[in-house]
C-alpha cells in the first residue's frame, strides 16, 4: 500500500491532498493504537441516546481501518470495550455488542478482500453470540497478511500483565520455559505478542488519560490528543496525528543528537 493507494480515495482537488503529500511513507508509524472516545457526548449533543454515538462510530471505525490499511500501517489496535465498561447501563452493553456482531457481518468480506486481518484482544467473557461470530471473523482473515487490526473488548491493560505474568510463573515452574524472566519473556505472553509497540496512541474527545490501555506496549509511544469526539473522526484526523507524529523526535529515554 503506498501513496497512491491513498490517493484513490482522495477527490482531487479536495483540501485532504496537501495533508497526504506531506506524509512521509518512509517513516509511518508501525502501530497506531486508537482510544476511541465521545460516543456519548457526540450523542447529547445532538439530543439522541448514548447508543446512537456508538452506531455512529462504527462509520469512523470504517474509514480509519480502510485508511490504515491504504496507508500500509502493520497494525491498528482499536479500544472497543473495557473491562470496566461492563458498569454501563445493561441496554448500552447489549447495544454495543450487538453493533459488534453486526460490524463484523457486514465488514468481514471487505477485510479479506483488503488482506486485512482481525484480531481480538481481551479476557474471554464475552455474550457467547459475539464470541462466536468474533472468532469466525478472526478464523476466516488467518491467512490474510496486510494490516493486522486488533479489537480490544473485554480489555484491561494491568489483567494482561498480570495473566502473562501468571502464565509465564506457570510455565517456568512446569519446566515448559527456560532462560530468563525478562521483558521479551513477559512480551511474548501478552495478547500482541510478535507485533510492534504502538509508536502513535491516539485518544479522542480530549481527554488526558491512558484508561488502562496496552500499558505495557505504549511504554515509548507518542501520545496525540484531539478534541474530535469520535463519531466524526475520519481519515483527516487520522492523517494529521501522523504528519504530527512524524514531526516529533523519538528519544526513548536518551538525549537530543546535537
Ligand atoms: C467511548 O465513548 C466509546 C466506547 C466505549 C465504545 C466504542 C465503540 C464503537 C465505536 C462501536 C463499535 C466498535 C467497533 C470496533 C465496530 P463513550 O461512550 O465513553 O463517550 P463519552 O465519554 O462521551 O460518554
Amino acid at each position: 500500500m503506498s501513496l497512491q493507494d491513498l490517493l484513490e480515495v482522495v477527490p482531487s482537488g479536495s483540501d485532504e491532498l496537501p495533508l497526504v503529500r506531506s506524509i512521509d511513507f518512509e517513516r509511518l508509524p508501525r502501530h497506531v493504537a486508537i482510544i476511541m472516545d465521545g460516543n456519548g457526548r457526540w450523542a447529547k449533543l445532538r439530543h439522541k441516546r448514548r447508543v446512537e454515538g456508538h452506531r455512529a462510530g462504527i462509520a469512523s471505525v470504517r474509514d480509519v481501518v480502510e485508511t490504515s490499511a491504504r496507508l500500509g500501517l502493520k497494525v491498528l489496535t482499536l479500544y472497543a470495550f473495557s473491562v470496566e465498561n461492563w458498569k454501563r447501563p445493561k441496554t448500552e452493553v447489549s447495544t454495543l455488542m450487538g453493533l459488534l456482531k453486526h460490524y463484523l457481518r457486514m465488514e468481514l468480506n471487505t477485510l479479506l478482500k483488503n488482506n486485512i486481518r482481525f484480531r481480538v484482544i481481551g479476557r474471554p467473557g464475552l455474550p457467547s453470540d459475539v464470541a462466536d461470530e468474533l472468532e469466525r471473523g478472526a478464523e476466516r482473515t488467518a491467512g490474510c497478511t496486510g494490516l493486522i487490526f486488533n479489537i480490544a473488548l473485554n480489555y484491561s491493560g494491568r489483567a494482561e500483565i498480570t495473566d502473562a505474568v501468571r502464565r509465564l510463573v506457570e510455565d517456568v515452574s512446569a519446566g515448559r520455559r527456560s532462560g530468563p524472566v525478562d521483558e521479551d519473556a513477559i512480551g511474548s505472553y501478552l495478547y500482541t505478542a510478535g507485533q510492534p509497540d504502538p509508536d502513535l496512541l491516539i485518544r479522542t474527545s480530549g481527554e488526558m488519560r491512558i484508561s488502562n490501555f496496552l500499558l505495557w506496549q505504549i511504554a515509548y509511544s507518542e501520545i496525540w490528543v484531539t478534541d474530535v469526539l469520535w463519531p466524526d473522526f475520519r481519515r483527516r484526523h487520522l492523517l494529521q496525528a501522523i504528519a504530527d507524529y512524524q514531526k516529533r523526535e523519538r528519544r526513548y529515554g536518551g538525549i537530543t543528537p546535537v
